[in-house]
């Protein structure tokens, strides 16, 4: 079978299809026939090492998995002795953000993993695209207390986490302003923002709204900038460390303070994640936004646009 592999921390380039030996499954693994993954900004940080100290978990000075994916849809082909919530033949999908080896053909997992029956009606290239995003997206919302009618500006609604945060704040009962790419317009406001802000045009730290809640899910602002946009004890909340990793002590600063605040959520429950979302696509509430799919023959080119950071929403790997 093929597998997206490599062996050293680097740029798209290190990486490498090769043929390996399909693997079996032991006591309390699946083994999946996958058929789509997504390459996403996670893959990107776990492929290129960054930021610098996730090495201390991801391997020091190498990598310790050499296999690439972080999510996974497909079907249940074996199942070892001892596994209860699936069986052979079952559609499935399942995240796992510090990596899983499902950029392959095949690949084993523990059934105790963050995974979920496929949605009714929709396909694995869909399931996989709403995991990601969407449970960075979900991890922002489940660590403040949002309330309905609640205002909240989306710094970049157009990428995995923001067109997922968007459709989520939606249901939450935000009230949303979103900044988009002007070719985007037309799909955030699908996707049921409020307001729009092009950011090709316009700055969005100069609107003159007041929000309970700044989400940066680009992680291309800084909370100096954003600060004029905040409520009293509004709170700014961002996908990336901000400059000089200012978002790891800013929330602590902040807290100490008091007034605006930062938050620096760090994601977990990733089960709880994809049954929410399981359940608000069959609602038809949260749908899948996919820009394009690659074979994995094509694994280089595919890293290479999804590190370019340009990718609207989520990028398929195809091993159908
Ligand atoms: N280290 C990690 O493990 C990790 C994991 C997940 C995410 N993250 C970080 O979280 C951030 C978001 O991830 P993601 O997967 O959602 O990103 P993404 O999908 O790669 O985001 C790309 C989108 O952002 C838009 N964008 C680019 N510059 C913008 C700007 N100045 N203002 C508004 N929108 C802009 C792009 O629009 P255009 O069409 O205009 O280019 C594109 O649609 C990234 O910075 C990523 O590095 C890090």
């Amino acid at each position: 079978m093929l597998a997206i592999t490599r062996t050293q921390y680097g740029s798209p380039d290190v990486l490498e299809v090769k043929e390996i030996e399909k693997p079996t499954p032991k006591a309390g693994e699946l083994l999946i026939k996958v058929h789509a993954t997504t390459i996403n900004r996670t893959d990107c940080g776990i492929l290129q090492g960054t930021p610098k100290l996730a090495r201390l978990f991801f391997g020091w000075p190498k990598p310790k998995t050499h296999i690439m994916g972080t999510d996974f849809a497909g079907q249940v082909e074996a199942i070892g002795t001892g596994v209860s919530r699936f069986k052979v033949g079952d559609m499935i999908w399942g995240l796992n953000d510090e990596g899983i080896a499902s950029q392959a053909n095949y690949m084993v997992v523990q059934e105790k993993e963050a995974i979920v029956h496929l949605p009714k009606g929709f396909s694995c290239a869909e399931a996989v695209a709403c995991a990601e995003g969407a449970h960075y997206a979900y991890n922002f919302i489940n660590k403040i207390s949002l309330k309905t009618g609640d205002k909240v500006m989306l710094n970049g609604a157009t990428g995995a986490i923001g067109s997922a945060a968007l459709q989520l704040l939606k249901h939450f009962g935000a009230y949303v302003t979103a900044t988009a790419n002007g070719k985007n317009i037309d799909l955030i406001k699908s996707l049921g923002a409020d307001r729009i802000i092009n950011y090709e045009t316009e700055d969005f730290t100069q609107d003159n709204e007041r929000y309970q809640y700044v989400f940066d899910a680009v992680g291309k602002s800084s909370f100096g900038r954003c600060k004029g946009l905040l409520t009293a004890d509004g709170a700014y909340i961002s996908s990336e460390l901000g400059p000089g990793a200012e978002n790891i002590y800013l929330p602590l600063v902040t807290k100490i303070k008091g007034g605006k605040r930062v938050k620096f959520p760090f994601p977990n429950n990733k089960q709880e994640s994809l049954d929410l979302v399981k359940s608000l696509m069959e609602q038809g509430k949260f749908r899948a936004v996919i820009d394009r799919s690659y074979t994995i023959e094509q694994a280089i080119a595919a890293y290479q646009y999804v590190v370019s950071g340009q990718k609207t929403g989520n990028v398929i790997l195809d091993l159908s």
